[in-house]
């Protein structure tokens, strides 16, 4: 992602891969950068500074952000002047091998010391080395400065409340890059909620890889249900919602919380990646299929209308025809919003990688079309049962297409014409239509209550 274009200083120019949490870092690194007295670019050419924030969750992940910094060796020969660096999960993960295999990089960072941008971006440029620094464990975060950001969106801002993970599925590189947990204490999140409402933003995220087991680590505890009703009446905010949540840590207090509190949006991600209790089991996800519906049910009793999306990977090691089978099934039955999904992908260090049954790519291909084409099904038939419906669609921007684009409460894209005025208000919008993933409607003139 990119920020807008400013003229006549030095410029930065940012390229962020993966999750939300590398966006999240990216808006540091470009608040740091403006606090230099940077100016935001578009284009990598006009670019005194190109930043590349990686993504090591899978191993094309990982060859798209060697291919992108390779190509843009080129511009650096023709520019000796133009400072390149490399940020994020990558280097944390491979450590001086970044070195290795991309000798001419200026400045190597990790996730762990973002804080350093500013310091190490002076030394790459007053030095002849390239400066690397990779911490291995993040400093408490109470011990960190807030840093400053430069947010990718105008309506919605994204806060974090919770850093790494102790789960340890044994697909995941996440704890190895990012960490053990560590939350955010309470009075900074409501600290930069507050500010961000201040700003004009409508609409907060909580985000963390496992934000619903925030606050065990704090004293006195506390848990995302508490932290919600900390910040439910920070004024000018309309909408909050969560991400990610683990269906381990979901607990009957969370979804009570978010029934109870009109912000919090009706929608839950809920990554359940298999359908079958072995190959659970073997990713030692803590939950059978049949717990995971329980949990799903427990949600939809209390929230009638709350959509539910997900993360599937398929053909983990070992995963047999019936195991499969069993996801697809799962997927049906569950009848999923979305579903993120992906080919399992071996990181090395961790436990899966070393498992002796791996699947091949073939057969990995032809689930994920299976699984996608089921998916896709799914949601265009929830989506279908929306039409002539009345939605709150929060109004995020003007779209590519020249219409407006907005959410609803759960977190479903609608675009729809209108004013420009509209963006940051919540609309009543009525579904003409809808397919799998956009739903498209007309703005009604009055309002009229939603229906989730
Ligand atoms: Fe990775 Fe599992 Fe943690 Fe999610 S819960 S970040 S999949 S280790
Ligand atoms: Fe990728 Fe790092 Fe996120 S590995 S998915 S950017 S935590």
């Amino acid at each position: 992602m990119i920020w807008g274009e400013m003229a006549d200083q030095k410029r930065f120019h940012i390229i962020t891969y993966g999750c939300q949490m590398n966006i999240r870092d990216s808006e540091a690194m470009a608040g740091l950068l403006a606090q230099m007295g940077y100016a935001a670019t578009d284009d990598p050419e006009q670019a005194d500074v190109i930043l590349m924030n990686t993504c090591t969750v899978r191993e094309g992940a990982e060859e798209r952000a060697y291919g992108r910094i390779g190509e843009l060796k080129a511009l650096k020969k023709r520019r000796p002047g133009l400072l390149l660096g490399m940020a994020g999960c990558i280097p944390q993960k491979d450590g001086e091998e970044v070195l290795r295999r991309a000798p001419y990089l200026d400045l190597v960072l990790g996730v762990h010391n973002l804080h350093r941008l500013p310091a190490l971006i002076t030394q790459a440029i007053d030095g002849c080395m390239p400066v690397y620094e990779v911490w291995k464990r993040s400093p408490r975060d109470r011990d960190l400065p807030r840093l400053p950001a430069v947010r990718t969106h105008r309506v919605k801002a994204f806060v974090n409340i919770i850093h790494g993970c102790n789960k340890w599925c044994t697909f995941c590189i996440v704890p190895i890059v990012r960490g053990l947990e560590r939350s955010v204490p309470p009075a900074h999140v409501l600290a930069e909620v507050q500010e961000l409402a201040a700003q004009g933003y409508r609409e907060i995220t909580l985000l963390g890889q496992n934000v619903d087991s925030y606050g065990h680590d704090l004293r006195p505890r506390m848990d995302l249900a508490d932290l919600l009703r900390l910040v439910h009446d920070v004024p000018g905010i309309e909408r909050l919602r969560f991400t990610t949540s683990h269906p381990k840590d979901m607990t009957p207090r969370l979804i009570e919380a978010v029934a109870k509190l009109p912000k919090a949006c009706e929608h839950i991600h809920l990554p359940v990646q298999a359908g079958d209790d072995e190959v659970l089991r073997r990713m030692r996800r803590g939950y059978t299929a049949a717990r995971y519906k329980e949990i799903v049910a427990a949600i939809r009793e209390r929230l009638p209308g709350c959509s539910i999306t997900t993360d599937v990977i398929v053909g983990f090691p070992g995963e047999t025809e019936e195991q499969f089978e069993a996801t697809l099934r799962l997927v049906e039955e569950v009848r999923f919003d979305a579903c993120n999904t992906a080919m399992y992908s071996p990181r090395e260090g961790t436990r899966a990688a070393d498992y002796e049954d791996q699947v091949d790519e073939e057969t990995k291909k032809r689930r994920l079309w299976a699984l996608n084409k089921l998916a896709e099904r799914v949601a265009f038939h929830i989506n279908q049962s929306l039409v002539g419906t009345a939605q709150e669609v929060l109004v995020e921007e003007r779209g590519e297409r020249g219409t407006l684009v907005g959410r609803t409460r759960t977190h479903k894209i609608v675009t729809f014409d209108g004013l420009d005025d509209l963006i940051g208000q919540a609309v009543p919008v009525r579904i003409a239509s809808a397919g799998s993933w956009v739903l498209r409607g007309t703005l009604q003139c009055a309002p009229v209550p939603a229906v989730v």
